[in-house]
């Protein structure tokens, strides 16, 4: 499978945002990814949607929008009209049955869908989901922060996974060189990344890195 690799925006400096945003663009990644924290789910609060709407702006690679957040469905709306191409939601936010649902209705739109769980929640809650979603996130650190130490033991849960779903895996937090090999050899292939890329002095060979399988 091709790996793909999401810029995590986490880790730019929001002062310069325009610039930083161009700069890891012309450096080859495939899209940026946005983490939206409310201060609910966990404890950090970032962005809302009239933020991403200046992010639209600047680019127009995909906007892959990671809803980190209580009561997502009131917000999917909001954050389509601001430009999200793909939405992924916590399992552990959400009802299956109301996660169909808003699927069904804003599919149509052109819009992804992606599941998402936490280092400790279990594979099996996610199963019942897997022939509806475009992908499936396995958060490699607990959500909140980047720069976040890469927790090996989520390794096995990837590994579980690929043999059981044939869709695309996401991981996210602590990837970088080195633990990018071992998630795409336990089965990931698109590759959410902060730290490693906007704090390398040269992303563009951060970003071949990433992609390298040897
Ligand atoms: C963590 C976020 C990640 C984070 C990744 O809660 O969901 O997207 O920004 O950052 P790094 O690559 O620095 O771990
Ligand atoms: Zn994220």
């Amino acid at each position: 499978m091709n790996i793909k690799i999401g810029a995590s925006i986490l880790a730019a400096d929001f002062a310069y945002l325009d610039r930083e945003i161009q700069r890891i663009e012309k450096a080859g990644v495939d899209f940026f990814h946005i983490d939206i924290m409310d201060g609910h789910f966990i404890p950090n609060i970032t962005i809302g949607p009239g933020v991403l709407e200046d992010i639209r702006k600047l680019s127009k690679l995909p906007l892959d929008v990671h809803l980190m957040i209580e009561q997502p469905f009131t917000w999917v709306d909001r954050f389509i009209t601001a430009g999200a191409d793909m939405l992924t939601l916590h399992i552990e936010t959400i009802n299956p049955s109301a996660y169909l649902k808003c699927v069904r209705r804003l599919r149509p739109k052109g819009i992804k869908f992606g599941v998402s769980l936490n280092p400790n929640t279990p594979l099996k809650r996610v199963e019942t989901l897997l022939n509806m979603v475009d992908l499936v996130l396995v958060m490699t650190v607990s959500p909140g922060f980047g720069g976040q130490k890469f927790i090996a033991r989520v390794l096995p849960k990837i590994k579980a996974l690929r043999k059981i779903y044939k869709g695309d895996i996401a991981v996210d937090g602590g990837i970088n060189n080195l633990t990018a090999r071992r998630v795409v050899k336990a089965g990931a292939n698109i590759l959410s990344c902060g730290t490693y890329i906007f704090r390398s002095a040269y992303p563009k060979e951060a970003i071949r890195r990433l992609r390298c399988r040897e």
